[in-house]
């Protein structure tokens, strides 16, 4: 067998998974949240769900990874040979190839309107023609369709090249861009006039707003931003050497991906509030609110504003892209070790999987609206069956795993390199503790109040 590709070096590893972390969670979905959520405020408890959960279910998903050296699937026959933990492996090769085909509607959607900012096509339109038009966007037949496989088409290109020349590579570049664009946004944001009310709307901390929703959606938000419970940290970590330090990619993950996070509301918040107009979130947030502020600032400053929407959709297009890289990287490892194939044509076979999925969701705002899974359409569903269920199943099982079933010596020998690093020795017992009992409650809790 040809020998497993590892990444080159610990900023490599902190790059690829820095960039399947930040991704549009951060950009549509974080800054509304601390808003709401009393800002600063919002931050520490989003810290401390973090610390306490997040991190340990990620270093769970960094040992089981690393000490298999394999995908998901082969990850658990070598952990728990012969063992039903096979559907395990199984749910996490599943997960990610479902969640792109829908990610992947969205990043053709990013594409497309980064075409149009390069048209200039936000400031020659004023802000009153502006209204309805994601909504008109969305719902033609043809051209989503078509972006939503030229998004896709990229993503596996970059995946085919290899995991160094591909996936290392171009998260080497596009991270450092990121947070480039991403502060060069913010402070031009900042500095519209107006734009202090957006500042205090992210930053002023207001400890009364913090309720236990707050701390379930602080959970909620993190679990899913640092890419928990599918597999991707298992599978890159698959690719992390022996040598490496799994405590010290953990945490500048983790911390890479809240800055950003934390950068992106001010990038947009501000701007939101200068435009004189109320933050929503989700896709609404950057399809239809920010085009109008490009418009309306278009109206003084048409240059200016043009720049600012180019930059801005290259920041979404390339955040989107790190993250489908990653998604799709779960299903070739899987295929190219457990099924013999090539990885050429496993990302070929795979593009055309989760291409026709993502056509049926893509269509399910036009001409399948009409086509509804329990009630909801083809694109929500999806979306809601990931994230409510498939994502949170995956990162408890994934506790409950290394916890319960791997044995303690295994896992202490893989996170502290064989007791090698002495502060690793010191954070196991704490992270060990974590993963056996509060993270398991925590995401019991948080799967069943999705459920309610
Ligand atoms: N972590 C990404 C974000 O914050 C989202 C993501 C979900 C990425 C699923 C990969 C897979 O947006």
């Amino acid at each position: 067998m040809k020998e497993r590709e590892n990444f080159g070096s610990r900023m490599a590893v902190i790059m690829a998974l820095a960039g399947s972390a930040i991704g549009l969670g951060n950009i549509w979905r974080f800054p509304y949240l601390v808003g709401q959520n009393g800002g600063a405020a919002f931050v520490i408890v989003y810290i401390i769900a973090t610390l306490f959960i997040s991190l340990p279910i990620f270093f769970a998903e960094s040992v089981i990874g690393r000490r298999s050296g394999a995908n998901c699937r082969g990850a658990m026959e070598r952990l728990a040979p012969g063992t039903k933990w096979k559907w395990m492996g199984f749910l996490m090769v599943f997960t990610p190839l479902w969640i792109v085909s829908y990610y992947s509607v969205v990043g053709g959607w990013s594409l497309e309107y980064l075409v149009q900012a390069l048209r200039l096509d936000f400031i020659h339109t004023t802000p009153e023609n502006l209204s309805g038009l994601f909504e008109r966007f969305i719902s033609r037949p043809y051209a989503p369709v078509a972006y939503h496989l030229a998004f896709l088409a990229t993503t596996v290109t970059i995946v085919a090249l290899g995991v160094k020349s591909g996936i290392e590579k171009f998260s080497k570049i596009c991270l450092p861009v990121l947070f480039v664009l991403v502060v060069v946004i913010a402070v031009f944001s900042t500095t519209l006039p107006g734009a202090q009310k957006g500042v205090a709307y992210l930053l002023k901390p207001d400890f009364s707003k913090v309720t236990l929703k707050t701390c379930l959606d602080a959970l909620g938000q993190s679990f899913y931003s640092l890419s928990l419970g599918m597999g991707i940290i298992i599978t890159y970590s698959s690719y992390v050497s022996k040598k490496e330090n799994l405590l010290v990619s953990g945490v500048g993950t983790a911390v890479s991906d809240l800055l950003f996070a934390l950068l992106a509301g001010l990038a947009i918040m501000p701007a939101v509030f200068a435009a004189g107009i109320e933050p929503g979130s989700g896709p609404g947030l950057i399809f239809d609110t920010l085009p109008y502020i490009f418009a309306q600032m278009g109206l003084q400053m048409p240059w200016l504003s043009s720049i600012a929407a180019i930059l801005f959709f290259v920041t979404i297009l390339f955040a989107a892209l790190t993250s489908s890289v990653s998604l799709i990287e779960v299903g070739v490892a899987y295929l190219t070790e457990e099924k013999g194939l090539k990885r050429g044509w496993a990302c070929v076979l795979l593009f055309f999987l989760c291409g026709a999925v993502g056509v049926l969701c893509s269509l399910s705002f036009g001409p399948l609206a009409g086509t509804k899974v329990f009630g909801l359409g083809l694109f929500d569903f999806a979306d809601t069956f990931a994230s409510n269920v498939l994502l949170t199943l995956g990162g408890l099982l994934v506790v409950l795993f290394v916890g319960w079933k791997m044995a303690r010596p295994d896992v202490f020998d893989e996170f502290t390199n064989g007791g090698t690093k002495r502060a690793n020795v010191f954070w196991f017992k704490f992270f060990y503790f974590m993963i056996r009992y509060v993270a398991p409650v925590g995401v019991a809790i948080l799967f069943i109040s999705n459920l309610l």
